[in-house]
């Protein structure tokens, strides 16, 4: 049924997937599920860090939250102890109990507390009148330090969202604005869907992992440490005994992490993926529709999303699994602690209040690395992410071009094609050795067969593409030395596809020239035959456009778009195909109005309708990238050549 293999389909649309799968230097694959794992990961995340980094005193505050949070629950556990220390006593009253020293100081201020009169107050007199007071004093004292507890912990997170979101907001804008510098040829090569997923799931992943993982990360870490403190205060043996259990989590968590790590960058890839092939269904539906290819499309679809599917369960199996694995070994940890306790409370007299606040440690000990471990997967997701992200960003933008020509200067538009060559790939020729030249004010006519290379040259003249041998100048002065925006804001372009912006009619005319009055745009958009019809539209030069207008006819989108360029000042202008949906008496009309436009202009004209193009100053023919005629249109005829037969073949055919 023709349905493209995996492969093929993943060249597509997310060309890093096979870069991926092939080996450095494009060796063999790495792994039947490609994506190899993060390649750079300690910049990676430095350079991820360094986006939060920007918030120093939010994070100063966020850490101070996180040692009160942890603090306060570590010291909430530990005020157990002489809770039931005292009740033992109380119950037996001989029981030789080993207070630690932490503990003893603890009791020491429930006790100082429990003295003040309103506490003993609460309670009347009985036979436990003052262990109960002791047990009211401590629940009082406790809550007060759970509430302080919550409180940080809310301020934590509060403080941390707006980190978090601060940073993936200037993520996204960084990769927006590299976006804006990248050259056409990025373009051209990646697929829209491919680009969005970047700005959509990549970043997403990232803003997860800075919200949760990170303080997740930092205050397990903290409260690993805080722990183990006061872990080592209240009895050194056990702690010992818990301590030896690290190394099994340590070992078993590497091994988690390097497994679900490698599968990590292949989700990210194969979502691209399917992310592309859906955005492009979605913009050639007219197409998928005419030739009944919506089965192949499902069936196209179903491969990548198997794919995708596939790296998504590893990833996530791996990733998943860390936390039962890790909760099973730190159960095991809990058991032998508590049972090693047990025989030093016989033996060595350690106190039942001891005992169950350090199994309430162990498991808090335990706690942590769990939920580093569960956050893994959400960190080595966003690190993945990150890394296609900081690929883009570190792509090498469109050249600036030199600042020499700026602003000040005047463009008088000679334009001169010096033995130009040209190949969007290295191998491939597509302009072979072009040269002509232009002054100003002149029409210049590109003619010849579909594929010929007319917008190629088009393409060279502002620079989407820089040549590989000869010079193109202007006014003397080669493309390269002018500034950039400088050189595109002299030259007014019609491009052979019409590109209308979400917006109303007004402001997509405005495009051309920003600083255009209403008045300026109406005069334009007379220029360009626009004005009947856009005043027939329902809102007239108010309605809004949507979808790349597509509530506009083709030939009307192209009516904006001349007039777009007609609102421009620019001294040289383009016109690929500009009129190729346009009825010939709109046309002539456009051409009596541009010919105004045009007289102090040099204007490039491609046409395949040879009419349109009869007065121009000289015509060029093109045929696979050579120029194979020039002349006016009278020579060209009296040549008999290729310009006559596409010439008479048209009058025929009138
Ligand atoms: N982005 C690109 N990457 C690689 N090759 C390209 C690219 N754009 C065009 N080409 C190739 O360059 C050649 C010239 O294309 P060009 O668009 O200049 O033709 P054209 O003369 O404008 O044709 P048409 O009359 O159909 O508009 C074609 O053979 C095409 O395959
Ligand atoms: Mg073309």
């Amino acid at each position: 049924m023709g349905i493209r293999s995996l492969e093929k389909l993943q060249k597509q649309y997310a060309r890093e997937v096979r870069q991926e799968r092939r080996g450095p230097g494009g060796g063999p694959r790495r792994g039947a599920h490609g994506g190899g794992k993060p390649k750079n990961t300690a910049k990676t995340v430095k350079r991820m860090l360094s986006y939060v980094g920007e918030y120093k005193l939010h994070l100063v505050a966020v850490l101070f939250c996180m040692l009160l949070s942890t603090l306060t629950s570590l010291i909430g556990a530990y005020m157990l102890s002489p809770v039931i220390n005292r009740i033992q006593l109380t119950v037996d009253p001989d029981a030789d109990i080993k207070w630690s020293a932490v503990g003893k100081a603890v009791d020491g201020i429930i006790e100082k507390f429990a003295s003040l009169p309103f506490i003993d107050a609460l309670i009347s007199k009985g036979t436990y009148h003052a262990v109960a007071v002791y047990v009211l004093a401590a629940i009082i004292i406790l809550l007060t330090v759970y509430l302080v507890g919550v409180l940080s912990s809310y301020l934590q997170a509060r403080l941390m969202l707006v980190v978090s979101q601060g940073a993936t907001e200037k993520i996204r804008n960084d990769l927006f604005d590299k976006l804006q510098s990248l050259p056409i040829r990025f373009f051209d090569s990646n697929t829209t869907g491919e680009v969005m997923s970047r700005f959509i799931n990549d970043v997403d992943n990232i803003d997860v992992m800075l919200n949760n993982s990170l303080t997740s990360l930092v205050s397990g870490m903290v409260s690993l440490i805080g722990t183990f403190i006061f872990m080592v205060t209240t009895n050194i043996w056990l702690t010992l005994v818990t301590v030896v259990f690290i190394p099994l989590f340590i070992f078993g968590g590497g091994w988690l992490a390097k497994k679900s790590g490698k599968y990590y960058s292949g989700q990210q890839a194969a979502l691209g993926a399917v992310n592309g092939y859906i955005e492009e269904s979605v913009t050639g539906q007219k197409v998928v529709k005419v030739f009944n290819h919506e089965e192949v499309c499902v069936e196209e679809f179903e491969l990548l999303n198997n794919d995708l599917r596939d790296k998504q369960l590893k990833a996530q199996f791996y990733g998943g699994i860390m936390g039962p694995v890790m909760g099973n070994i730190s159960q095991i940890g809990y058991a032998v602690t508590v049972g090693v306790g047990g025989i030093l409370m016989i033996t060595s007299g350690l106190g039942s209040g001891d005992l169950t606040v350090f199994a309430g440690y162990s498991k808090q000990f335990s706690m942590p690395i769990n939920m580093i471990s569960q956050q893994m997967s959400t960190v080595f997701a966003a690190l993945a992410g990150a890394e296609r992200v900081f690929n883009i960003m570190d792509m090498e933008p469109e050249d600036a071009g030199r600042s020499e020509k700026g602003a000040e200067s005047e463009i008088k538009g000679e334009v001169v094609f010096d033995d130009v060559s040209f190949g969007y790939l290295p191998d491939k020729t597509v302009l072979k050795h072009i040269s002509l030249t232009a002054h100003p004010g002149q029409k210049i006519a590109f003619v010849g067969s579909t594929g010929a290379g007319k917008t190629t040259i088009t393409n060279l003249l502002n620079r989407f593409y820089d040549i590989n041998q000869g010079s193109i100048t202007i006014d003397g002065i080669p493309l390269r030395e002018y500034d950039r925006e400088f050189l595109r804001k002299n030259i007014a372009m019609v491009l052979q596809d019409t590109h209308l912006f979400t917006g109303t009619v007004m402001e997509n005319i405005r495009y051309g020239r920003l600083d255009a009055t209403d008045e300026e745009v109406i005069a334009a958009a007379k220029t360009a035959s626009a004005h009947s019809f856009i005043m027939r539209l329902d809102n007239g030069y108010n309605t809004v456009l949507e979808g790349d207008g597509s509530n506009l006819s083709q030939g009307q989108r192209q009516l904006i778009n001349i007039a777009r360029a007609a609102l421009s000042k620019a001294p040289i202008l383009v016109l690929d195909e500009a009129t190729s949906s346009v009825d010939t008496r709109t046309e002539r009309h456009i051409e009596h109005g541009m010919d105004r436009l045009m007289k102090n202009r040099t204007t490039f004209v491609i046409a395949h309708r040879l009419s349109t193009v009869r007065n121009s100053d000289a015509i060029m023919v093109l045929e696979q990238g050579e120029i194979i005629e020039r002349g006016t249109h009278e020579e060209l005829l009296e040549l008999k050549g290729r310009y006559y037969e596409l010439y008479t073949g048209k009058r025929e055919l009138d």
